[in-house]
C-alpha cells in the first residue's frame, strides 16, 4: 500500500495515542503515507484530516485521550453515510483504513469494508475490555489502575468514619473493570452484570461476617449491574440497615482519562505496529488482539460480539477473599 487512513472512534481510552504513534512510525518505516481523520467517522465524513509524518507523533506515547479526537457518528450508521465516507477515502487515494475503537466503531469498520470494498483493520481501543478476540483492550489496565487508586483513597475516609461505601465503576454492560478493581482494592463485595447479583446475598453477608467484625467497607458496583447502579443498590441495602452510615461514589469519566500505564503503552505499540503490517500484507476485516502474549487476528464480525466472559477462577477468588 502507498497510502492509508487512521481514525480513533467511540469512547476514548488511554493508549490510543500510543497506538496512533505505532501505526504512523511503522508506516513511515515502510514508506507508506498516513492520513489521520479528526473526530472519528464524523471527521472522515467532513474530510477533516491531516497527513501524519513520524515527527507529528512525537511526545504523545504518554498522553491519555486521543490527539485525533473522537466521536460517535449517527450519519456513519447509515449505508448512505458509509458510501459517502468511502468516496472521500477513494478520492484521496487511500487504500486501507485502520480504526481504533470499541464494538460500535468496529461494526462500522466492518460495514464500510463489506459495502464499499475498502480494506480495514480494527484495533481494540476501549476501557471496557468487552471485545472477543483479545485478552485485553487498549486502555483497560489503565482504567482499572485509576479505579483502584480512587477506591484506595475512599477506603481511608470510609474506615475513619466507619462508613459503608458503594463505588460505581464504568464498563457499560460488562463487569470486568468492576471485578479487577474489586479484587485489587480488597472490596468487601462486587456486583457485576455477568453473575446474577443478589442483594439478599449481600445483605446476608453484611448481617453475619461483616456486622460482627467490621465497621467500614467498600462494595464495587458495575454501572451495568442488573440491580441498578450504586445509588439503587445502596438504597436497597440501607433499608435493611437503617442505623449504618452509607455513601455512594460514582467514579465516572475519571476512569477514561489519565496517562496510559506501561502495560497499555506496550500493548498499544504492538497492536498499532501489527495493524499496519497486517493491512499492508492484505489482511482485511479483522481485529488484531493479544492472546497468551501473542498477536492474533479475529474477523471483525466475531470480535464485536459482546464478550465479557468472567473466569470462574476469579469469581472463586472474590468469594474466598472478600
Ligand atoms: O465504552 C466506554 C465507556 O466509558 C463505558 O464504560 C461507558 O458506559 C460509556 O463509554 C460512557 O460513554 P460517554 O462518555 O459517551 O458517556
Amino acid at each position: 500500500m502507498k497510502h492509508i487512513g487512521i481514525i480513533t472512534s467511540g469512547g476514548d481510552s488511554p493508549g490510543m495515542n500510543a497506538c496512533i504513534r505505532a501505526i504512523v512510525r511503522t508506516a513511515s518505516f515502510n514508506d507508506i503515507k498516513v492520513t489521520g481523520f479528526y473526530r472519528g467517522y464524523e471527521g472522515l465524513l467532513e474530510n477533516d484530516s491531516l497527513v501524519l509524518t513520524r515527527y507529528d507523533v512525537r511526545n504523545i506515547i504518554h498522553r491519555g485521550g486521543t490527539f485525533l479526537k473522537t466521536s460517535r457518528s449517527e450519519e456513519f450508521r447509515t449505508q448512505a453515510g458509509r458510501s459517502k465516507a468511502s468516496k472521500i477515502l477513494k478520492n484521496m487515494g487511500i487504500e486501507g483504513l485502520i480504526v481504533i475503537g470499541g464494538d460500535g466503531s468496529l461494526i462500522g469498520a466492518n460495514l464500510i469494508s463489506i459495502e464499499n470494498d475498502i480494506p480495514v483493520i480494527g484495533c481494540p481501543g476501549t476501557i471496557d475490555n468487552d471485545l472477543f478476540g483479545t485478552d485485553f483492550t487498549i486502555g483497560y489496565h489503565t482504567a482499572v489502575d485509576t479505579a483502584i487508586e480512587a477506591v484506595d483513597n475512599i477506603r481511608d475516609t470510609a474506615s475513619s468514619h466507619n462508613r459503608l461505601f458503594f463505588v460505581e465503576v464504568m464498563g457499560r454492560d460488562a463487569g470486568l473493570i468492576a471485578l479487577r478493581t474489586g479484587i485489587a482494592a480488597g472490596a468487601e463485595g462486587i456486583l457485576i452484570p455477568e453473575t446474577p447479583s443478589d442483594i439478599n446475598r449481600l445483605v446476608k453477608y453484611l448481617k453475619t461476617d461483616f456486622k460482627k467484625k467490621r465497621r467500614s467497607g467498600i462494595i464495587i458496583v458495575a454501572e451495568g449491574e442488573s440491580e441498578g447502579g450504586a445509588f439503587e443498590v445502596a438504597k436497597k441495602v440501607q433499608r435493611e440497615f437503617p442505623e449504618w452510615e452509607m455513601k455512594v461514589t460514582v467514579l465516572g469519566h475519571i476512569q477514561r482519562g489519565g496517562k496510559p500505564n506501561g502495560f497499555d503503552r506496550i500493548l498499544a505499540s504492538r497492536i498499532g505496529h501489527g495493524a499496519l503490517l497486517a493491512l499492508n500484507k492484505g489482511r482485511n476485516r479483522e481485529m488484531i488482539g493479544i492472546s497468551g502474549g501473542e498477536l492474533i487476528y479475529t474477523p471483525l464480525e466475531k470480535a464485536v460480539k459482546h464478550n465479557s466472559t468472567i473466569s470462574p477462577y476469579l469469581l472463586e477468588l472474590v468469594e474466598a477473599l472478600s
